[in-house]
């Protein structure tokens, strides 16, 4: 574990798995200035570590993050929050973190809790977790993408009412809806699961697995044709690695692939 954070809290559960621990349970995880440096900092070292091949992102049983830290919003000015970008650091995960992330939500995952959430890879999360955008009962609307990332999830119609209520959905919904990954009955089941699956895709080629997720993420941003198109391009680059070379002779021969990640 890395010393030195006062909000989160880092660990290897697993070889080449990192975890990364929202810790600041007085405020059920309220998402301030210095807890998302902390956590910017960390998710870079992460991914800079040649040792880490996959991420998981948590917070607690009670609550994974109960939004953004609304004592520190509420004297911001209009033109503070435009000349200090206020929030767009929050994103920075989604464009310098190379590597997987998993995100397993139980509890309160509200505000800016949900929209971390939804910028993670995969989300899993526990049945009775509790996702929404309030914002609107604060005077305000999502700043960190929810209105778009959510939208992309449950589509316009539930994203719309959704945010215009600022009701809560639970783990169940999420996972019927396609926001979640998959939905566990307990806070221990969810975090078997999630470090169990950084774990596989641990054991996967590193220049497949960074390939895989940077075209998936790409189908959020390009129409169809140039997306199909984007893919293509990636796949046939991958016939310049020698992990493509080992896994289908290690297929051929029925032996297990030993990647070089090269
Ligand atoms: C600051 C928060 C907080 C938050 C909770 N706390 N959420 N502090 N910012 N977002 C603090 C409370 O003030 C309280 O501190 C302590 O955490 C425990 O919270 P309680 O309310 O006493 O707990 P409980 O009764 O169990 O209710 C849980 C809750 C409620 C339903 C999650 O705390 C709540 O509604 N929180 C706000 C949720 C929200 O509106 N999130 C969106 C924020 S706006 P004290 O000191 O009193 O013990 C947002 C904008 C995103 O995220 C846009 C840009 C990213």
């Amino acid at each position: 574990p890395k010393l030195g954070y006062e909000f989160i809290q880092v660990s290897e559960p697993r070889p080449g798995v990192g975890q990364v621990t929202l810790n600041r349970p007085k405020a059920l995880n309220a998402l301030s200035t210095p807890l998302i440096t902390e956590l910017n900092t960390a998710l870079e070292a992460l991914s800079s570590s040649p040792k880490i091949a996959a991420i998981v992102l948590t917070g607690s049983e009670k609550a994974f993050a109960a939004g953004a830290d609304i004592k520190e919003m509420a004297p911001l000015t209009f033109s503070q929050a435009y000349t200090t970008s206020f929030i767009e650091s929050w994103s920075k995960l989604t464009t310098a973190v190379k590597k997987p992330i998993i995100a397993a939500v139980s509890g309160h995952a509200l505000g800016g809790g949900c929209e971390l959430a939804l910028m993670a890879d995969i989300l899993y999360c526990t049945e009775k977790a509790n996702f929404g955008q309030p914002e609107i009962k604060l005077g305000t609307i999502p700043g960190a993408g929810g209105s778009q990332r959510l939208t992309r999830a449950v589509g316009k119609a539930k994203a719309m009412e959704l945010i215009l209520t600022g009701k809560s959905f639970s783990g169940v919904e999420a996972e019927n809806w396609g926001v979640a990954a998959r939905c566990y009955g307990s806070y221990e089941e969810l975090m078997d699961a999630a470090i169990k699956t950084a774990e596989t895709i641990a054991g996967y080629s590193k220049v497949a697995v960074q390939a895989a997720k940077e075209v998936v993420n790409k189908s959020q941003d390009l129409p169809l044709r140039d997306g199909v198109e984007y893919e293509r391009r990636v796949f046939h680059s991958l016939f310049g690695s020698n992990d493509q070379k080992i896994g289908m002779k290690a297929f051929a021969e029925k032996k297990k692939a030993e990647w070089t990640h090269e």
